[in-house]
């Protein structure tokens, strides 16, 4: 992703300026932060993670885009502070939303994904 905005490997600056992008949310219009309550368990991010992933595609349905950034939980000090957000939520990490820009390179790469195989194992039984 940092290649189709011109960063190379050995560009220390250009990777710590598109790093950080991210505190701009992407100058994104719409900013969240995404929180779990600290006595849920950790089986229950999986509850988070799907709310997420089906609010995402139903934004994706209507044209809206979504980056997901965990770069946004290294601060949560900052965050908890200036946000007013209680004590005992934890943050899981940030989110930008809003109309992608479709000339930016970045928005033009399609990144393959891992055939299933690497990622299921199935049994006959
Ligand atoms: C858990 C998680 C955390 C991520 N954190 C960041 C981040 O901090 N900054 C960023 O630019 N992209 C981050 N990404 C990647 C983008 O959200 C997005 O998934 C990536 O650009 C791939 O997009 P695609 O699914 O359209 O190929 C993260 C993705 C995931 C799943």
């Amino acid at each position: 992703m940092y290649g189709s905005r011109g960063v190379t490997h050995d560009d220390i600056d250009g990777q710590r300026e598109a790093v950080l992008r991210n505190w701009e949310f992407f100058r994104a219009p719409l900013a969240g932060i995404v929180c779990m309550h600290r006595d849920l368990e950790y089986v229950d991010s999986l509850g988070v993670g799907m709310f997420l992933q089906t609010s995402f595609l139903s934004l994706t349905a209507r044209g809206v885009g979504t980056c997901v950034q965990v770069s946004i939980a290294g601060y949560p000090h900052i965050l908890h502070a200036q946000l007013g957000i209680a004590p005992e939520y934890r943050i899981l990490y940030g989110l930008a939303i809003g109309y992608p820009d479709a000339d930016l390179p970045a928005n033009q790469l399609h990144i393959a994904r891992n055939p299933i195989a690497d990622n299921v194992v199935f049994h006959d039984y």
